[in-house]
């Protein structure tokens, strides 16, 4: 039900009043700087002052001290006096830069993922912003694409749980509360998935698919009372996101009864006309306005149309009437009719540094973060008291925020000085630490240093090879074709190499590069992404075991770029390949390449070590399979032990296996545990051959283990 208060609102505005509360601008547009960066193109758009005065919300307006003059002189020239509602791309933290969302996705803890988006949303909160372009809950199967890093992987499970936890943790339970952000999920749906990885390329994928890997995490999102959801750049079976009705009105609103606001991505409106789906900028207004996009978001056919399109009886006023009905809805949740600057506090924003609380919280987000590819003869942890070497591009960098950063206002903690926390500069030995251009080379010649650097290194114990890719080539347009490290940084690791001294490779990055290369010449291999703020502290907590590292792969690392896209939950082929017959051709396999990824989704090591025993499924009353995780090693450690299931035949072909649980445990040394899952009826059922959901009774395989390629499997029927 409607309040009265905003329906006397809309009885009482103008078409005009109506269609300017449906449009999004810049700051710039009211004489301010946009301190992030515009993904888009910025047109000079001659919008009338009366005009102005009724626009409906800010993209990317923000600071404390900027929202509350904005929004006052807005309030003054406002007839109805309807507050501006501030929106931006909080990603990863607004102060104090978090993990970039793939790390955090591989802590596989949801408690992490909630304290994340809450410490965000408290941040935001106190810069003025009202609601974030966050959860990016895109699932991805190909690193070539930029934004791998602002998702949560590729599995669609652990994408919904991550999912609910954010939104959870933005929102809370009432956008009122101090501190809290509505969230908007993003990108709905499928821009994960352009083909070759190219930003902004088309999406192209069966309805089946879409419903079973790419939808579920919107959905989580929807159920976890999201605010808002964006639309997609893509197409989603030849029609553009942000005027597909079927998307937008049939699956977001009559199937999963969201009855918040829908925004269109930056001029995506206005990109019906180069896809080709409307001629101009009038029909671009009357396909999206039908197709129930309610914000149209930096460009202006909604304003210069959607009068004459209402005049003309193609469109009825009553879907201006109700998208202009949402927003004011979604203004009054955040309380901003009675308290328009919301929790806008230019004390708190412009601290001179963030606060302790969110340092320390940053820090242990980051150390859940990291994944411990490979660790032979325990070359980690490194012990107090042994000389290090540290070398690369990242050893003193403090470029280590990740992309969508704002204005990295706070330098992030490098990695020397993590590390110099820990042990004394005296025993921190530095060599060939030039930092890393965009895509090419680093600054640095291998060769021509290398020597010095022999003599430099010769007493050390231990080198840190800290490599990786720039953050500016993750992101948005930051797609790739070459995933390899830099030449010169591959060299680095092989001369190191030659050095005869442990070699601990540490790669930051924004996605799964291709690490084969450098595999043989590293004892140790940690995957530390971009960690944000508190990068080398978190770094170093893992890097001398005062954090047993936890962290398991959301996403798989290929052999190389030509396996690409490689996943776990692939669907079964008529021609499987089977591990015990390699040789045999007429299968699905590559001549070259295995089919199975480097390191696998789910993946990840620690400094103890788990047996797994004692499998079992019993079918008796309910289905419970259950396991027994043994911690053999003296240290203290975290175990994700997960559920995987695949139907072996079905109506519809299924994937090979798909995960469906997994619990965290923490076992002290020696100890045991036993695990236990129940297989609920839920979980067995998929969208059949007429897009319903249904259970087909049958055999299917139990799976449980430490990762999606090393598991014990039982087969069991279940009616
Ligand atoms: O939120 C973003 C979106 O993810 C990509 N295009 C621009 C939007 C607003 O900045």
């Amino acid at each position: 039900m409607t309040k009265p208060f905003i329906q006397d609102l809309v009885n009482d505005m103008t078409l005009e009043e109506k269609l300017a509360q449906l449009t999004q601008l810049g700051p710039h547009y009211w004489g301010l700087d946009d301190t992030v960066d515009l993904t888009g193109p910025f047109k000079e758009l001659n919008i009338k002052p009366q005009v102005m005065e009724n626009i409906g919300s800010v993209l990317n307006g923000i600071g404390a001290r900027n929202v509350i003059d904005l929004q006052t002189r807005h309030l003054q020239a406002s007839r109805q006096k309807i507050p501006l509602l501030f929106m931006a791309d909080v990603i990863h933290g607004y102060r104090t830069i978090l993990p970039i969302p793939l790390a955090i996705g591989c802590s596989f803890d949801m408690e992490a993922c909630e304290r994340f988006a809450e410490i965000a949303a408290k941040e935001s909160a106190a810069a003025g912003i009202h609601l974030t372009f966050s959860p990016m809950t895109d699932l991805v199967r190909d690193p070539r694409w930029g934004r791998v890093m602002e998702t949560s992987g590729e599995d669609p499970y652990l994408n919904a749980r991550v999912t609910e936890s954010m939104v959870r943790g933005y929102q809370g339970k009432d956008l009122k509360e101090k501190g809290r952000i509505a969230a908007c999920v993003k990108h709905f749906a499928g821009y994960g998935a352009p083909e070759g990885g190219r930003e902004y390329n088309t999406v192209d994928m069966s309805l089946g698919v879409l419903r079973e890997f790419y939808l579920p995490a919107y959905k989580a999102a929807v159920d976890a009372g999201v605010a808002m959801v964006m639309a997609a750049f893509n197409t989603i079976d030849r029609i553009p996101a942000s005027g597909n009705s079927k998307l937008l009105r049939g699956i977001l609103r009559e199937e999963w009864g969201f009855n918040g606001v829908t925004i269109a991505d930056f001029n995506s409106v206005n990109e019906l006309i180069p896809h080709g789906a409307a001629e101009d900028g009038r029909e671009a207004a009357e396909k999206s306005l039908a197709a129930g996009l309610d914000i149209e978001m930096m460009s202006t056919h909604y304003l210069n149309y959607g009068a004459g399109l209402v005049e003309e009886g193609k469109l009825d006023i009553s879907l201006i009437d109700e998208a202009v009905v949402r927003v004011l809805e979604l203004k009054d949740a955040l309380g901003l009719f009675d308290n328009p600057f919301k929790d806008a506090d230019p004390l708190v924003d412009e601290a001179p540094t963030p606060s302790v609380e969110n340092l320390q919280a940053a820090r242990e987000l980051g150390t859940s973060s990291v994944v411990l590819l490979k660790n032979d003869n325990n070359a980690l942890p490194l012990k107090h008291g042994m000389k290090i070497g540290l070398a690369g591009p990242f050893a003193t960098s403090i470029h280590v925020l990740g992309g969508w950063s704002g204005t990295e206002k706070d330098p992030a903690v490098s990695l020397y000085n993590g590390i110099s926390q820990k042990t004394s500069a005296a025993d921190i030995i530095t060599a060939m630490t030039g930092e890393l251009g965009s895509m090419l080379e680093g600054v640095f010649d291998v060769e021509d240093e290398i020597e010095e650097a022999f003599q430099r290194l010769k007493d050390c114990d231990v080198i840190l090879a800290a490599v990786g890719e720039n953050q500016q080539d993750t992101g948005e347009g930051g797609s790739k074709t070459n995933l390899r490290l830099s030449t010169n940084q591959e060299k680095l690791i092989w001369r190191l190499k030659d050095t005869g001294k442990k070699i601990v490779t540490i790669v930051f990055s924004g996605r799964p590069l291709e690490l084969k290369p450098i595999l043989e010449a590293s004892d140790a291999l940690l995957q530390a992404w971009f960690l944000g703020t508190e990068s080398g502290n978190s770094l170093a907590d893992v890097l001398f075991g005062d954090y047993n590292p936890s962290g398991r792969l959301s996403m798989s690392f290929p052999y190389s770029v030509g396996q690409i896209p490689v996943y776990y939950n692939a669907y079964q082929t008529g021609r499987p390949y089977d591990p015990l017959y390699p040789n045999v051709r007429y299968v699905t396999r590559y001549l070259d390449c295995p089919n199975d990824p480097l390191f696998c989704f789910g993946y990840g090591l620690s400094y103890s070590s788990f047996d797994y025993s004692n499998f079992n499924v019993d079918a008796a009353d309910q289905v419970v399979a259950s396991i027994e995780v043994e911690n053999t090693s003296d240290i203290a450690g975290k175990e994700t032990v997960q559920l995987y299931i695949h139907d072996v035949s079905a109506s519809v072909v299924r994937p090979v296996k798909e995960l469906k649980a997994f619990q965290q445990i923490t076992l002290a040394a020696h100890e045991k545990q036993v695990v236990s899952f129940e297989i609920t009826r839920e979980m067995l059922m998929f969208y059949g051959k007429d897009d319903q959901l249904v259970f087909e009774p049958g055999e299917f395989d139990i799976m449980i283990g430490r990762n999606s390629g090393d598991h014990f499997t039982q087969r069991i029927w279940i009616g």
